[in-house]
């Protein structure tokens, strides 16, 4: 897969790429990403992406050339193009396997107080990581190049992520390590048992159980 993002802050990505299960995935070429910044598009003075908005009002507003020319310096037809915003529908773990398939996603992150309204033209799609504003669309691309290249074949073990919240409509079940007793907190019979069959069942339950208490709208979404 490749995945090419596209922002005004290239460094904040930095320390997502080089450390962890990204870093492993990019050295095992699973994946390949490259950070592009708008500026490189600008073709005005000091290399000006931004100007303010028509109409007045408080900040300043990316401009559709340099943003469009980015995207339109990687994008081929196996692109599908993202466009980060808390406008857009609401990323999720469907989505997540979803863009596991593609072979080549192109994240742009929006910044300051908005972009122009035509960019929206340019793109295939528009996703908010949630209900709340953030600075930039960065962090959002990171959440997504996150959840994505961890499913990706070969980056972790397919069991590790196989009973993960959300697959299934389900969130995770509990998990427990040594000790056995913390505190008078022991740790559930069943799992010290060896009985397989029991451990799995007790997790089914237990993943139900946690899901119905804490996210019933899952449960509902699934039947
Ligand atoms: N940009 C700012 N806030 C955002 C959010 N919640 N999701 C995606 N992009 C954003």
């Amino acid at each position: 897969m490749q995945i090419d993002i596209l922002t005004l802050f290239p460094h904040m990505f930095d320390g997502v790429l080089s450390e962890s299960i990204i870093k492993r995935a990019i050295e095992k070429n699973i994946v390949k990403i490259n950070i592009i910044n708008f500026r490189d598009f600008s073709k005005l003075n000091n290399s000006q992406v931004d100007d303010t908005p028509y109409g007045g009002g408080a900040g300043m507003v990316l401009m559709c050339e340099p943003i469009v020319d980015a995207i339109e310096s990687v994008r081929d037809d196996d692109s599908l193009v993202i466009l980060l915003t808390p406008q857009g529908k609401t990323y999720n773990q469907k989505m997540a396997y979803d863009f596991k398939n593609k072979k080549h996603l192109i994240l742009v992150c929006g910044h300051y107080e908005g972009f122009d309204e035509r960019i929206r033209s340019f793109v295939d799609l528009e996703l908010s990581i949630g209900d709340y504003v953030l600075t930039g669309g960065e962090i959002p691309a990171m959440a997504i190049v996150d959840s994505v290249v961890r499913l990706l074949d070969g980056t972790i073990n397919e069991e590790s992520y196989i009973s993960d919240s959300f697959t299934n409509n389900l969130l995770d079940y509990p998990t427990y390590t040594k000790p056995a007793d913390f505190r008078g907190m022991k740790v559930p019979d069943v799992l010290l048992s060896g009985d397989h069959k029991k451990i799995a069942d007790y997790r089914k339950e237990e993943a139900y159980k946690r899901t119905k208490d804490r996210r019933p709208d899952l449960i509902k979404e699934g039947e």
